[in-house]
């Protein structure tokens, strides 16, 4: 909730109110603590702040309970106790509801989210196929034959027909590009296969998500609170999770404008289960994370990590986040007891305050807590009672989710898979062969693929604004030095 002077009001100390300043949100945040220690409704109570003072919200719903937000809460059980105890609504606390977009890569519980091969790039592909290094070169080199012919790589068949047709032409353009060895364009297309069997495919294709939907308000004025459906995602293709957030963060460094410190950021991005992202990610693509996250506050961008423990995040990302939240956590092995340590040591010791003992002792939805103050400095760290969310905590019922996808105003842009004229249809053209015919419902259980012939008709015109718009990339990946897209590949 909105506490004085436009400040996120996140939980209320024995003496004071512990607020998070809108101007120093983009020096990040962190919330850690054990299972079922509170995080998500403090990562709810924050992303309802946010949307309070006009700021759009970015987060990934990875155990399908934060569909809520967009329905006022009915407190019962530790929540009313908790709104009691605080007094809240002398306050100003209320319980309402927030305006929500729901997006799924499946199309299942909101709208399909979708990129392009190309703009993942060679790098966040090659991640997701797990290349080897000689293998993730190849990919790079693939990109930029595309790139040169004009054969927009947009889906997966895109990308497998230009692999089949440079195997079977590999010496027409090994002069200009060098060996493009059959058995790793061959492990390549396994992993394409690979992912098409994890239901992946459906991530790729267009209608791709503009940046500038992420960024609405609504008539009130709230910021929209954009919630990925992340649960079979982050079950079934952990990495392709991953890899989606890692190009959203790289596309929002790419397209937004460099800012000065601004009042309140842009967006706000908050990852639940952040290991994922660092789970085997290699050197390469850590550093290209910590680059990043130190980054992307040019943009106005800011990002808070939920993990169970503060040692599940690299030390060069853990330095960025600085507005803190550290629910309890267990120290029985010597393993966790080194953690809560570490989790002590992160903080401005309060002299009243034994942080490593309080760490321990916490009760749920109680946290340590410490923000930056006006001046960028860490405040000293507080024991809190964290400020349960307006909204429903938990998710909500099927009927009243399907309700809010269908109402939605995105719905025309997205809910139809659009499929252009790119390099599948350009090599099979060139090749001679008929492009095969549309694939019949019973064979192909994608709805969504159904629905391909209506867009023909704009396929030439759209053509031409894509390619326009691949250029004005291209330069300004150029320009800026691609983060995820592999300098000069593309
Ligand atoms: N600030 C709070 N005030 C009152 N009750 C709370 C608060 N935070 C959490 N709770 C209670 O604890 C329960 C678990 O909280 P939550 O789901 O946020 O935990 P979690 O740390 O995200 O757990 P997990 O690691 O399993 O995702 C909530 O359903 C709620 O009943
Ligand atoms: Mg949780």
């Amino acid at each position: 909730m909105l506490g004085q002077d436009h400040t996120i009001l996140a939980g209320l100390a024995a003496d004071q109110k512990l607020a998070l300043l809108p101007a120093m949100a983009t020096r990040h945040g962190l919330i850690t603590g054990a299972t079922g220690t509170g995080k998500t409704i403090t990562l709810q109570t924050l992303a309802e702040g946010f949307s309070e003072m006009g700021v759009p919200v970015f987060l990934a719903d990875i155990k399908g309970d934060l569909s809520g937000l967009a329905k006022a809460g009915q407190p019962k059980g530790k929540i009313a106790s908790r709104i009691d105890e605080l007094q809240l609504p002398q306050l100003g606390y209320v319980n309402k509801g927030f305006p929500v977009a729901f997006w799924d890569v499946f199309a299942e519980q909101g709208l399909p989210l979708r990129a392009t091969i190309s703009d993942l790039g060679p790098l966040l592909l090659g991640r997701l196929l797990k290349l080897n290094s000689v293998q993730s070169a190849l990919l790079h080199s693939v990109f930029r034959i595309a790139d040169d012919h004009g054969w927009l790589l947009l889906d997966l068949k895109d990308l497998q027909s230009l692999l089949a047709h440079l195997s079977e032409n590999e010496a027409l353009y090994r002069s200009s590009y060098g060996n493009l060895p059959k058995q790793s364009l061959g492990a390549i297309q396994r992993g394409l296969l690979e992912l098409e069997a994890q239901g992946a495919a459906q991530f790729f294709g267009e209608p791709a998500l503009a940046l500038s939907d992420l960024l609405l308000t609504d008539a009130w004025g709230h910021g929209v609170i954009n919630i990925l459906e992340a649960q079979r995602l982050a079950n079934h293709a952990p990495k392709t999770y991953a890899c989606l957030l890692l190009w959203l963060l790289s596309k929002l460094f790419e397209d937004l404008p460099e800012c000065g410190d601004l009042p309140k950021p842009k967006l706000v991005f908050f990852f639940d289960e952040a290991h994922l992202l660092f789970d085997h990610a290699e050197a390469a693509l850590l550093e290209k994370i910590e680059q990043v996250v130190r980054l992307i506050r040019s943009r106005g961008v800011a990002l808070f990590f939920i993990s169970q423990s503060p040692a599940d995040i690299p030390d060069s990302v853990l330095g960025q986040l600085q507005n803190r939240v550290q629910h309890a956590l267990r120290a029985f092995t010597p393993k966790e007891r080194k953690a809560v340590k570490c989790a002590a040591e992160a903080f401005r010791p309060n002299p009243a305050l034994d942080t490593s003992r309080t760490i321990e002792e916490l009760g749920v939805g109680m946290a340590l807590v410490s923000f930056l103050d006006e001046k960028g400095v860490p405040r000293m760290v507080e024991k809190a009672a964290i400020i349960p969310p307006q909204s429903q905590a938990g998710p909500l019922e099927n009927a009243e989710l399907t309700q809010i996808i269908q109402q939605s105003p995105l719905q025309e842009c997205y809910a139809k898979t659009l499929d252009r004229y790119s390099a599948y249809e350009m090599l099979a053209e060139k090749a001679q062969i008929p492009a095969p015919k549309p694939r019949t419902k019973a064979q192909d259980p994608d709805p969504l693929e159904a629905i391909l012939g209506s867009f023909a008709k704009k396929a030439g015109q759209q053509l031409t604004n894509q390619i326009a718009r691949n250029i004005g990339r291209k330069l300004a990946r150029g320009i800026l030095g691609t983060l995820f897209g592999g300098k000069g590949s593309r």
